[in-house]
Protein backbone atom coordinates (compact mmCIF):
# COMPACT_ATOMS: atom_id res chain seq x y z
CA UNK A 1 0.00 0.00 0.00
CA UNK A 2 2.55 2.14 1.33
CA UNK A 3 5.00 1.53 -1.67
CA UNK A 4 1.69 1.86 -4.43
CA UNK A 5 1.27 5.28 -2.70
CA UNK A 6 4.88 6.12 -2.90
CA UNK A 7 5.24 5.51 -6.95
CA UNK A 8 1.99 7.35 -7.66
CA UNK A 9 3.79 10.48 -5.72
CA UNK A 10 6.96 9.82 -7.94
CA UNK A 11 4.96 9.34 -10.90
CA UNK A 12 2.50 12.87 -10.78
CA UNK A 13 5.90 14.82 -9.02
CA UNK A 14 7.68 13.46 -12.79
CA UNK A 15 4.63 14.69 -14.82
CA UNK A 16 4.65 18.10 -12.94
CA UNK A 17 8.13 18.33 -13.77
CA UNK A 18 8.07 17.69 -17.19
CA UNK A 19 5.07 20.68 -17.78
CA UNK A 20 7.29 22.83 -16.22
CA UNK A 21 10.71 22.65 -17.87
CA UNK A 22 11.17 23.45 -21.78
CA UNK A 23 13.28 21.52 -23.34
CA UNK A 24 12.03 19.98 -26.49
CA UNK A 25 12.06 16.61 -25.26
CA UNK A 26 10.07 17.66 -21.80
CA UNK A 27 7.73 19.69 -23.73
CA UNK A 28 6.55 17.03 -26.18
CA UNK A 29 6.32 15.01 -22.49
CA UNK A 30 4.14 17.70 -21.15
CA UNK A 31 1.68 18.30 -24.07
CA UNK A 32 1.47 14.33 -23.47
CA UNK A 33 1.04 14.52 -19.86
CA UNK A 34 -1.80 17.82 -20.64
CA UNK A 35 -3.64 15.79 -23.39
CA UNK A 36 -3.70 12.80 -21.13
CA UNK A 37 -5.21 14.99 -18.14
CA UNK A 38 -7.67 16.60 -20.70
CA UNK A 39 -8.98 12.96 -22.05
CA UNK A 40 -9.40 12.08 -18.15
CA UNK A 41 -11.45 15.56 -17.16
CA UNK A 42 -13.60 14.96 -20.68
CA UNK A 43 -14.19 11.19 -19.36
CA UNK A 44 -14.91 12.12 -15.82
CA UNK A 45 -17.15 14.79 -17.35
CA UNK A 46 -18.82 12.95 -19.59
CA UNK A 47 -19.79 10.07 -16.91
CA UNK A 48 -20.70 12.58 -14.08
CA UNK A 49 -23.27 13.84 -16.30
CA UNK A 50 -24.69 9.96 -17.40
CA UNK A 51 -24.78 9.29 -13.65
CA UNK A 52 -25.76 12.67 -12.54
CA UNK A 53 -27.03 14.60 -15.28
CA UNK A 54 -30.64 15.44 -15.13
CA UNK A 55 -30.90 16.18 -19.04
CA UNK A 56 -34.05 15.71 -20.62
CA UNK A 57 -35.53 15.15 -16.96
CA UNK A 58 -38.96 16.68 -16.40
CA UNK A 59 -39.32 17.46 -12.79
CA UNK A 60 -42.44 19.07 -10.60
CA UNK A 61 -41.00 20.05 -7.41
CA UNK A 62 -44.18 21.90 -4.82
CA UNK A 63 -43.25 24.52 -3.23
CA UNK A 64 -40.41 26.20 -4.81
CA UNK A 65 -39.85 29.52 -3.83
CA UNK A 66 -38.27 29.06 -0.59
CA UNK A 67 -36.19 27.01 1.85
CA UNK A 68 -35.78 23.73 0.89
CA UNK A 69 -38.12 23.16 -2.26
CA UNK A 70 -36.41 26.34 -3.70
CA UNK A 71 -32.70 24.78 -3.54
CA UNK A 72 -34.44 21.83 -4.83
CA UNK A 73 -35.48 23.50 -7.43
CA UNK A 74 -32.03 24.82 -8.66
CA UNK A 75 -30.27 21.52 -8.04
CA UNK A 76 -32.43 20.19 -10.47
CA UNK A 77 -32.53 22.91 -13.05
CA UNK A 78 -28.41 23.18 -13.10
CA UNK A 79 -28.43 19.65 -13.52
CA UNK A 80 -30.21 19.78 -16.74
CA UNK A 81 -33.46 19.33 -15.39
CA UNK A 82 -37.00 21.15 -16.50
CA UNK A 83 -38.77 21.78 -13.55
CA UNK A 84 -42.31 23.33 -12.68
CA UNK A 85 -42.20 24.36 -9.76
CA UNK A 86 -45.80 26.13 -7.61
CA UNK A 87 -46.33 28.17 -4.24
CA UNK A 88 -49.70 30.06 -3.17
CA UNK A 89 -47.44 33.31 -3.24
CA UNK A 90 -48.24 34.39 -6.81
CA UNK A 91 -45.66 37.61 -6.65
CA UNK A 92 -43.04 35.90 -5.03
CA UNK A 93 -43.24 33.08 -7.35
CA UNK A 94 -43.15 35.29 -10.14
CA UNK A 95 -40.01 37.16 -8.59
CA UNK A 96 -38.59 33.46 -8.45
CA UNK A 97 -39.07 32.82 -11.92
CA UNK A 98 -37.83 35.84 -13.26
CA UNK A 99 -34.69 35.27 -11.65
CA UNK A 100 -34.34 31.57 -12.65
CA UNK A 101 -34.64 32.72 -15.98
CA UNK A 102 -31.92 35.48 -16.02
CA UNK A 103 -29.24 32.43 -14.91
CA UNK A 104 -30.57 30.55 -17.54
CA UNK A 105 -32.02 27.99 -16.03
CA UNK A 106 -35.63 26.03 -17.72
CA UNK A 107 -38.21 26.76 -14.85
CA UNK A 108 -41.56 27.41 -14.76
CA UNK A 109 -44.54 27.39 -12.30
CA UNK A 110 -47.93 28.16 -11.03
CA UNK A 111 -49.58 29.59 -8.29
CA UNK A 112 -51.59 26.90 -6.48
CA UNK A 113 -52.42 25.65 -3.09
CA UNK A 114 -51.51 22.04 -2.68
CA UNK A 115 -53.12 21.60 0.26
CA UNK A 116 -56.86 21.80 -1.83
CA UNK A 117 -58.10 19.38 -4.72
CA UNK A 118 -58.79 22.53 -6.89
CA UNK A 119 -55.14 23.83 -6.12
CA UNK A 120 -53.47 20.58 -7.26
CA UNK A 121 -56.02 19.69 -10.14
CA UNK A 122 -55.03 23.13 -11.28
CA UNK A 123 -51.49 22.55 -10.98
CA UNK A 124 -50.81 19.70 -12.74
CA UNK A 125 -52.92 21.52 -15.45
CA UNK A 126 -50.78 24.34 -15.84
CA UNK A 127 -47.62 21.56 -15.55
CA UNK A 128 -49.51 19.40 -18.49
CA UNK A 129 -50.40 22.47 -20.58
CA UNK A 130 -46.22 23.77 -20.48
CA UNK A 131 -45.89 20.79 -22.87
CA UNK A 132 -46.12 20.84 -26.40
CA UNK A 133 -47.14 17.12 -26.94
CA UNK A 134 -48.22 14.70 -24.62
CA UNK A 135 -47.60 14.91 -20.62
CA UNK A 136 -45.39 12.96 -19.14
CA UNK A 137 -43.36 13.47 -15.67
CA UNK A 138 -39.85 11.86 -14.63
CA UNK A 139 -39.25 13.33 -11.49
CA UNK A 140 -42.04 14.42 -8.55
CA UNK A 141 -41.05 16.46 -5.20
CA UNK A 142 -43.47 16.74 -2.78
CA UNK A 143 -41.75 19.32 -0.73
CA UNK A 144 -44.83 21.25 0.94
CA UNK A 145 -45.42 21.41 4.47
CA UNK A 146 -45.66 23.06 7.11
CA UNK A 147 -46.46 22.86 11.23
CA UNK A 148 -48.37 23.72 14.23
CA UNK A 149 -46.61 23.11 17.57
CA UNK A 150 -48.77 22.90 20.55
CA UNK A 151 -49.18 20.64 23.49
CA UNK A 152 -50.86 17.72 22.01
CA UNK A 153 -53.93 18.01 24.18
CA UNK A 154 -54.52 21.60 22.51
CA UNK A 155 -54.95 20.31 19.24
CA UNK A 156 -57.98 21.26 17.48
CA UNK A 157 -59.65 19.89 14.48
CA UNK A 158 -58.62 23.08 12.50
CA UNK A 159 -54.96 22.50 13.39
CA UNK A 160 -55.41 19.08 12.73
CA UNK A 161 -57.02 19.70 9.03
CA UNK A 162 -54.65 22.20 8.61
CA UNK A 163 -51.28 19.97 9.19
CA UNK A 164 -52.85 16.65 7.93
CA UNK A 165 -53.86 18.64 4.66
CA UNK A 166 -51.25 19.71 3.99
CA UNK A 167 -48.31 17.28 4.70
CA UNK A 168 -50.21 13.99 4.11
CA UNK A 169 -53.37 14.49 2.27
CA UNK A 170 -51.56 16.63 -0.13
CA UNK A 171 -49.07 14.24 -1.24
CA UNK A 172 -51.64 11.20 -1.58
CA UNK A 173 -53.53 13.08 -3.31
CA UNK A 174 -50.91 15.13 -5.67
CA UNK A 175 -49.40 11.86 -6.45
CA UNK A 176 -51.85 9.95 -7.35
CA UNK A 177 -52.76 12.10 -9.82
CA UNK A 178 -49.67 12.59 -11.24
CA UNK A 179 -48.78 8.13 -11.42
CA UNK A 180 -50.26 8.19 -15.10
CA UNK A 181 -47.58 11.17 -15.92
CA UNK A 182 -44.84 9.27 -13.83
CA UNK A 183 -45.92 5.81 -15.43
CA UNK A 184 -45.86 7.71 -18.95
CA UNK A 185 -42.67 9.21 -17.80
CA UNK A 186 -40.96 6.10 -17.14
CA UNK A 187 -42.40 4.12 -20.26
CA UNK A 188 -40.95 6.70 -22.64
CA UNK A 189 -37.37 7.13 -20.96
CA UNK A 190 -37.05 3.35 -21.74
CA UNK A 191 -37.83 3.74 -25.23
CA UNK A 192 -35.77 6.34 -25.58
CA UNK A 193 -32.98 4.06 -23.45
CA UNK A 194 -33.52 1.21 -26.20
CA UNK A 195 -33.57 3.39 -29.26
CA UNK A 196 -30.05 5.10 -28.22
CA UNK A 197 -29.40 8.93 -28.67
CA UNK A 198 -28.39 10.63 -25.59
CA UNK A 199 -29.48 8.51 -22.78
CA UNK A 200 -27.52 5.27 -24.32
CA UNK A 201 -24.72 7.05 -22.48
CA UNK A 202 -25.99 5.00 -19.39
CA UNK A 203 -25.39 1.44 -20.34
CA UNK A 204 -21.82 2.94 -20.18
CA UNK A 205 -22.04 2.85 -16.80
CA UNK A 206 -24.43 0.16 -16.30
CA UNK A 207 -27.54 -1.87 -17.64
CA UNK A 208 -30.16 -0.24 -15.11
CA UNK A 209 -33.17 0.78 -17.06
CA UNK A 210 -34.67 4.49 -16.65
CA UNK A 211 -37.26 5.20 -13.64
CA UNK A 212 -39.22 8.09 -12.67
CA UNK A 213 -38.54 9.68 -9.19
CA UNK A 214 -40.71 10.41 -6.55
CA UNK A 215 -39.05 12.33 -3.78
CA UNK A 216 -41.49 12.84 -0.80
CA UNK A 217 -39.63 15.76 2.14
CA UNK A 218 -39.92 14.12 5.33
CA UNK A 219 -38.45 15.06 8.53
CA UNK A 220 -36.28 13.08 11.40
CA UNK A 221 -39.56 14.17 13.27
CA UNK A 222 -40.86 11.06 11.91
CA UNK A 223 -39.16 8.74 13.99
CA UNK A 224 -38.32 6.60 15.40
CA UNK A 225 -37.01 8.79 18.10
CA UNK A 226 -39.12 11.12 19.16
CA UNK A 227 -38.52 14.84 19.37
CA UNK A 228 -40.23 18.43 20.11
CA UNK A 229 -41.46 18.93 17.13
CA UNK A 230 -45.06 19.19 17.45
CA UNK A 231 -47.00 15.28 17.72
CA UNK A 232 -49.12 15.84 14.68
CA UNK A 233 -46.54 17.13 12.42
CA UNK A 234 -44.44 14.33 13.61
CA UNK A 235 -46.98 11.88 12.99
CA UNK A 236 -47.65 12.97 9.47
CA UNK A 237 -43.65 12.59 8.53
CA UNK A 238 -43.88 8.74 9.76
CA UNK A 239 -46.67 8.44 7.53
CA UNK A 240 -44.68 9.79 4.16
CA UNK A 241 -41.67 7.01 5.43
CA UNK A 242 -44.64 4.25 5.60
CA UNK A 243 -45.73 6.13 2.37
CA UNK A 244 -42.44 5.83 0.61
CA UNK A 245 -42.02 2.04 1.38
CA UNK A 246 -45.51 0.99 0.32
CA UNK A 247 -45.27 2.77 -3.06
CA UNK A 248 -42.01 1.79 -3.86
CA UNK A 249 -43.22 -1.63 -3.95
CA UNK A 250 -46.45 -1.02 -5.92
CA UNK A 251 -44.99 0.97 -8.40
CA UNK A 252 -41.78 -0.82 -8.78
CA UNK A 253 -43.70 -2.31 -11.78
CA UNK A 254 -44.38 1.01 -13.39
CA UNK A 255 -40.87 1.99 -13.66
CA UNK A 256 -41.07 4.10 -10.56
CA UNK A 257 -38.44 4.62 -7.80
CA UNK A 258 -40.04 6.11 -4.13
CA UNK A 259 -37.87 7.59 -1.62
CA UNK A 260 -37.86 10.14 0.73
CA UNK A 261 -35.19 12.62 2.91
CA UNK A 262 -35.42 13.32 6.26
CA UNK A 263 -33.87 16.97 7.23
CA UNK A 264 -33.17 17.49 11.14
CA UNK A 265 -32.92 21.44 11.51
CA UNK A 266 -32.36 23.02 7.94
CA UNK A 267 -32.02 26.87 7.90
CA UNK A 268 -34.88 28.19 6.16
CA UNK A 269 -37.79 30.10 7.22
CA UNK A 270 -40.17 27.23 8.57
CA UNK A 271 -37.28 26.68 11.15
CA UNK A 272 -36.53 30.14 11.64
CA UNK A 273 -38.03 30.40 15.08
CA UNK A 274 -35.95 27.82 16.22
CA UNK A 275 -32.52 28.52 14.20
CA UNK A 276 -32.79 32.33 14.93
CA UNK A 277 -33.27 32.06 18.84
CA UNK A 278 -30.08 31.17 20.40
CA UNK A 279 -31.03 29.25 23.65
CA UNK A 280 -33.02 26.72 21.06
CA UNK A 281 -30.43 26.59 18.65
CA UNK A 282 -27.53 26.33 21.24
CA UNK A 283 -29.52 22.70 22.29
CA UNK A 284 -30.36 22.02 18.37
CA UNK A 285 -26.04 22.13 17.42
CA UNK A 286 -25.77 20.08 21.10
CA UNK A 287 -27.81 17.32 19.39
CA UNK A 288 -26.03 17.09 16.39
CA UNK A 289 -22.74 15.48 15.67
CA UNK A 290 -21.73 17.87 13.14
CA UNK A 291 -22.46 21.00 15.39
CA UNK A 292 -24.01 23.25 12.19
CA UNK A 293 -27.62 23.58 11.15
CA UNK A 294 -27.92 22.11 7.70
CA UNK A 295 -28.52 24.02 4.32
CA UNK A 296 -31.35 23.73 1.87
CA UNK A 297 -28.42 22.70 -0.55
CA UNK A 298 -27.18 19.73 2.07
CA UNK A 299 -31.25 18.70 1.59
CA UNK A 300 -30.99 19.38 -2.15
CA UNK A 301 -27.92 17.42 -3.47
CA UNK A 302 -29.37 14.31 -1.82
CA UNK A 303 -32.29 14.84 -3.35
CA UNK A 304 -31.08 15.30 -6.47
CA UNK A 305 -29.06 12.14 -5.88
CA UNK A 306 -32.17 10.04 -5.59
CA UNK A 307 -33.08 10.87 -8.92
CA UNK A 308 -30.27 10.17 -11.04
CA UNK A 309 -29.36 7.15 -12.02
CA UNK A 310 -26.64 7.07 -10.13
CA UNK A 311 -29.07 5.85 -7.25
CA UNK A 312 -30.91 3.31 -10.19
CA UNK A 313 -31.66 0.76 -7.29
CA UNK A 314 -32.36 2.50 -4.63
CA UNK A 315 -35.93 2.11 -3.61
CA UNK A 316 -38.17 2.21 -0.58
CA UNK A 317 -35.45 4.05 1.16
CA UNK A 318 -36.07 7.04 3.40
CA UNK A 319 -32.38 9.00 3.83
CA UNK A 320 -31.10 11.13 7.02
CA UNK A 321 -29.76 14.61 5.85
CA UNK A 322 -28.80 15.35 9.71
CA UNK A 323 -25.45 16.15 10.56
CA UNK A 324 -26.21 12.33 12.76
CA UNK A 325 -28.55 13.33 14.75
CA UNK A 326 -30.23 10.31 14.25
CA UNK A 327 -26.95 8.13 14.57
CA UNK A 328 -26.26 10.11 18.13
CA UNK A 329 -27.10 8.13 21.36
CA UNK A 330 -25.49 9.91 24.20
CA UNK A 331 -22.72 11.98 22.69
CA UNK A 332 -22.47 15.25 25.46
CA UNK A 333 -19.39 17.89 24.77
N1 LIG B 1 -36.69 23.53 7.65
C1 LIG B 1 -36.51 22.48 8.41
O1 LIG B 1 -35.82 22.51 9.46
C2 LIG B 1 -37.13 21.16 8.02
C3 LIG B 1 -36.72 20.02 8.71
C4 LIG B 1 -37.30 18.80 8.36
C5 LIG B 1 -38.23 18.74 7.35
N2 LIG B 1 -38.61 19.88 6.69
C6 LIG B 1 -39.61 19.74 5.64
O2 LIG B 1 -39.12 20.31 4.44
C7 LIG B 1 -40.20 20.82 3.66
C8 LIG B 1 -39.91 22.24 3.24
O3 LIG B 1 -39.70 23.00 4.41
P1 LIG B 1 -39.05 24.45 4.40
O4 LIG B 1 -38.43 24.61 5.73
O5 LIG B 1 -38.25 24.67 3.18
O6 LIG B 1 -40.41 25.34 4.33
P2 LIG B 1 -40.60 26.89 4.04
O7 LIG B 1 -39.35 27.61 4.30
O8 LIG B 1 -41.82 27.27 4.81
O9 LIG B 1 -40.94 26.95 2.48
C9 LIG B 1 -42.11 26.34 2.02
C10 LIG B 1 -42.33 26.58 0.55
O10 LIG B 1 -43.54 25.92 0.16
C11 LIG B 1 -44.53 26.87 -0.26
N3 LIG B 1 -45.82 26.39 0.27
C12 LIG B 1 -46.17 26.26 1.57
N4 LIG B 1 -47.41 25.77 1.66
C13 LIG B 1 -47.85 25.58 0.40
C14 LIG B 1 -49.05 25.08 -0.16
N5 LIG B 1 -50.06 24.68 0.62
N6 LIG B 1 -49.16 25.01 -1.51
C15 LIG B 1 -48.15 25.41 -2.31
N7 LIG B 1 -46.98 25.89 -1.84
C16 LIG B 1 -46.84 25.97 -0.50
C17 LIG B 1 -44.06 28.21 0.32
O11 LIG B 1 -44.51 29.31 -0.42
P3 LIG B 1 -45.93 30.04 -0.06
O12 LIG B 1 -45.93 30.24 1.43
O13 LIG B 1 -45.91 31.30 -0.85
O14 LIG B 1 -47.00 29.10 -0.50
C18 LIG B 1 -42.54 28.04 0.19
O15 LIG B 1 -42.14 28.24 -1.14
C19 LIG B 1 -41.46 20.64 4.53
O16 LIG B 1 -42.13 19.47 4.16
C20 LIG B 1 -40.90 20.49 5.94
O17 LIG B 1 -41.74 19.76 6.78
C21 LIG B 1 -38.08 21.08 7.00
Amino acid sequence: MQEELKKRKRKAKASRMASTSTSPTSAAAAAAAGAAAGAAAAAAASHALARFGLHGKRALVTGGTKGIGRAVVEELALLGAEVFTCSRTARELEAALAEWRSRGLLVEGAAADVSTPEGREGLLRAYADSFEGEARLDILINNVGTNVKKPSAEYTKGDYDRVFGTNLESVVALTALAHPLLKRGAEASRREQKAGGERAATAAVGAAPEASAVVLVSSVAGGPPSMRSGSLYAATKAALDQLARNWACEWARDGIRVTAVRPFYIDTPLAAGVVGDPAQLAQVLAATPSRRVGSPQDVAGVVAFLCSRASAHVTGETVAVDGGYLAAGFWPE
